[in-house]
């Protein structure tokens, strides 16, 4: 059993993903605390019809980025989490953070990493005129969705007449692709070589 804990700012359709992984017996594991650094993040409104803890954090109360994630860093280590998954949390975690939980950070990306990295994924490739697109979960390191790819979905985007339809079609993929990576982290190992990840499950035992 994986001890997750979820960093989300907006609705969480994510963390929402997560959540049904967990009720329908694909990940063994626990939500042990979600994070948000809006007030008004609906993420909270699903943490809460599910009875999972929950915290704000607001950037506002902290001198800079670094005594923000030092309470990050405090809250994930007080409810003991083994796994921490960004779902839709617009912010780069500093350096302590990171080094505290090394390979054990990972993050939902809505395009095709290395291409279209930010906060507007899917309007950036809707806007470039590719024609296939999708998402991508990773590890996270300092930079800007730029850490080693776990997992990639890849879907046609070409029949999407606006960014927003975009979004859309690519989420459900993010869902599915999203509670993929966190059973097999509940189930095995992700093994980081360099910049490649190759996945191990658990060996069934001889007896
Ligand atoms: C998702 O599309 C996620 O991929 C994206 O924000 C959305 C959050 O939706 N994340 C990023 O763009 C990170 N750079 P959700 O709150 O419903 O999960």
């Amino acid at each position: 059993m994986i001890r997750i804990g979820v960093l989300a700012s907006g609705r969480g359709s994510n963390f929402q993903s997560i959540i049904d992984g967990i009720k329908e017996g694909d990940i063994e594991g626990e939500i042990a605390i979600l994070v948000t650094d809006k007030a008004d993040a609906g993420a909270i409104e699903r943490a809460e019809k599910n009875g999972i803890p929950n915290k704000v954090v607001l950037r506002k109360n902290f001198e800079s980025r670094e005594h923000m994630d030092r309470e990050i860093r405090r809250i994930l280590g007080e409810k003991q989490v083994d796994l921490v998954v960004l779902a839709g949390y617009m912010r780069i975690i500093s350096p302590e953070l990171l080094e505290h939980y090394t390979n054990k950070i990972i993050n939902i990306h809505p395009a095709l990493l290395p291409s279209f990295p930010g906060t507007s994924g899917t309007k950036d490739a809707f806007e470039y005129g590719v024609k296939v697109s999708g998402c991508t979960v990773h590890f996270v390191d300092g930079g800007m969705d730029t850490g080693p790819v776990i997992e990639q979905t890849c879907i046609r985007i070409d029949d999407c007449k606006t960014p927003e339809e975009v979004a859309a079609k690519i989420l459900p993929f993010e869902h599915a692709t999203m509670r993929k990576v966190v059973a097999n982290f509940s189930k095995g190992e992700y093994i980081v070589e360099g910049r490649r990840v190759r996945y191990e499950g658990k060996k069934a035992s001889a007896d």
